[in-house]
C-alpha cells in the first residue's frame, strides 16, 4: 500500500494505548514502549503502528513518497501544550527582578504590575505587529516538538483588545504548522477603569464580550482566573456558564494563589480542565476526580513564583486525570519547553517519566477537548510525531536544558528537520 510517510526502525517509540479517553491512576505510568517500530502516514493521519517488519511488509518503502530512517531515535507523539497566553508584548523582567527582591507575585500586582503592565503593552501593540510575533513564537514551539498549543487573550479585557489579539492568533496559525486552539480569556483580571465597579465588567463580559467573540467563531474555550484578588466563585460561574450558553466551553485557572473554592467550581460546572490547582482543596480535588475534570499542571509557575508544587501524587490516587502545560505568559513563566515540564514534574512532582510523557501527550490532548485526534501514535490519530536524540524516553526529562528534538512531522509532512544541525554541533 501507498503511504506518504514512513517512520522505521525507531530505536524505541512511545506512546499511549488507542483508547481515546484521558488515563488516570495506573494506566497513566503504563505508556506502550516498543523497540524496532514504524509508523505509516497517510493522508495526514497515521494508518498503521507496529513491529518494522510487519508494517514495511504492507507498506513498502518504494510506495513511500517519503522515508525516514529512525534508528538512532526515539519516536513520540508531539507534545500538546495545553495552557499558555500566547499573544502577549512586551515582557516583564522587572518583576522578575522585583520578587528576587522579596515582592510576591500578588504584591506586584498590588502595586499596578503584573497582567496590568501586559494589558499596557499590549495596548500599544498593532494587530500587524502582534501577528508575526505570534507566528515566531509558534514556529519556536514546533522547534521544542509542540505540534499543538492552546493559546489564551486575556491583555486585552476590554472587546476590541482581546479581539485583537484571537484574531493575531488566527492570522498567524493560518500560516504556521504548530496547530492553535485559542481560548477567550477576558476575565483574566479587572480593567483598571474598572477596579471600583468588578459587577459592571462581569456584565460587559457576560452581555457583550462574550456573544461577539462567540458570535465571530474566535475561541474554542472560555478561562476564567478565580482566585484571591481576582475573580470570585460566583462571578466564574456567571461568566462560564454564559460562555458555555454561547458555545464556549468552560476552562479555569484554578486556585493558584489560595484556595478560593475554584476546584469545586470546576467539578460543578463540568468544565474541561481546571489549572494551576497549587493550592486547590482535596474536596474540590475529588469533585473534579468525581466529575471528570483534567487536572493541568503547570510547574514551570510553580518554578518562577517559588511556590508550592501541585501535589501531584494525591491527586492521582484521588483518581485525577493530571496533563502538563507550560503556562508559557511573560509573568508567571516564561517559558515554551515542554521537555522541561517534563524535568519538573519527575523531580518536584515525583511523577514517573513515563507518567510525565503521558500528561504531555494523551492526556494534554484530552485537556483541549482533542483525545481522539492529538496526543497519541496510534491509527486514526493525526500523524504529529517527534524524533528525539535520545533513544531511551527517560532522558529527556533527565538530561535537561538540552536541544533533544531532531525532526518534526504535522499531518505526515516532515515541518522540521534539525538531525543535520545536530551533527555539526
Ligand atoms: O497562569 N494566573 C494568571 N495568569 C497567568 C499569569 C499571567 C501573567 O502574570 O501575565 C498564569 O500564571
Ligand atoms: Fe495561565
Amino acid at each position: 500500500m501507498r503511504s506518504d510517510l514512513l517512520v522505521h526502525s525507531a530505536g524505541s517509540l512511545i506512546t499511549a494505548a488507542a483508547d481515546p479517553g484521558p488515563l488516570r491512576g495506573g494506566a497513566l505510568d503504563r505508556p506502550l514502549l516498543l523497540a524496532d517500530a514504524a509508523v505509516a502516514c497517510v493522508d495526514g493521519r497515521i494508518a498503521a503502528l507496529g513491529p518494522t517488519a510487519d508494517i514495511l511488509a504492507r507498506y513498502p518503502e518504494r510506495d513511500a513518497a517519503a522515508v525516514i530512517d529512525a534508528r538512532d531515535h526515539l519516536v513520540a507523539p508531539g507534545f500538546v501544550d495545553a495552557h499558555t497566553h500566547l499573544p502577549f508584548a512586551g515582557f516583564r523582567e522587572m518583576e522578575f527582578e522585583a520578587r528576587a527582591r522579596g515582592l510576591s507575585y500578588a504584591e506586584v500586582a498590588e502595586r499596578g504590575g503584573g497582567i496590568q503592565t501586559s494589558v499596557r503593552a499590549l495596548r500599544g501593540t498593532g494587530e500587524e505587529d502582534l501577528a508575526p510575533l505570534v507566528g515566531r513564537r509558534l514556529r519556536r514551539l514546533l522547534a521544542q516538538g509542540t505540534t499543538t498549543v492552546e493559546a489564551k487573550s486575556g491583555y486585552g479585557l476590554d472587546l476590541g483588545e482581546e479581539r485583537k489579539q484571537l484574531r493575531a492568533v488566527r492570522t498567524a496559525a493560518a500560516g504556521a504548522d504548530c496547530e492553535v486552539i485559542p481560548t477567550f480569556l477576558g476575565a483574566h483580571e479587572f480593567p483598571e477603569e474598572y477596579r471600583d465597579r468588578r459587577e459592571e465588567y462581569v456584565d460587559r463580559l457576560c452581555e457583550e464580550m462574550i456573544p461577539s467573540i462567540a458570535a465571530e467563531h474566535l475561541a474554542r474555550f472560555c478561562d476564567v482566573f478565580c482566585d484571591r484578588g481576582v475573580y470570585t466563585v460566583p462571578q466564574a460561574r456567571r461568566i462560564l456558564l454564559r460562555a458555555r450558553e454561547q458555545g464556549m466551553l468552560p476552562k479555569l485557572h484554578a486556585d493558584e494563589l489560595a484556595d478560593v473554592g475554584a476546584a469545586a467550581l470546576a467539578a460543578e460546572i463540568g468544565a474541561i480542565s481546571a489549572d494551576h490547582l497549587l493550592h486547590a482543596a482535596p474536596e474540590g480535588l475529588r469533585a473534579m476526580a468525581d466529575a471528570g475534570v483534567i487536572a493541568v499542571l503547570l510547574p514551570g509557575t510553580a518554578l518562577t513564583l517559588g511556590l508550592p508544587y501541585a501535589p501531584a501524587r494525591s491527586m492521582l490516587e484521588m483518581g485525577l486525570a493530571v496533563a502538563l502545560a507550560t503556562d508559557y505568559n511573560p509573568g508567571s513563566t516564561l517559558c515554551s519547553s515542554m521537555p522541561l515540564m517534563m524535568t519538573l514534574a519527575v523531580t518536584q512532582m515525583k511523577l514517573t517519566p513515563g507518567e510525565a510523557w503521558m500528561a504531555a501527550t494523551a492526556n494534554a490532548a484530552c485537556a483541549v477537548g482533542e483525545g481522539s485526534r492529538l496526543g497519541r501514535i496510534q491509527p486514526g490519530y493525526q500523524a504529529d510525531l517527534v524524533l528525539f536524540g535520545p533513544v531511551d524516553y527517560r532522558h529527556v526529562a533527565y538530561h535537561y536544558g538540552e536541544e533533544h528534538v531532531r525532526l518534526v512531522v504535522k499531518r505526515g509532512r516532515v515541518v522540521e528537520d534539525l538531525r543535520q544541525a545536530s551533527r555539526c554541533a
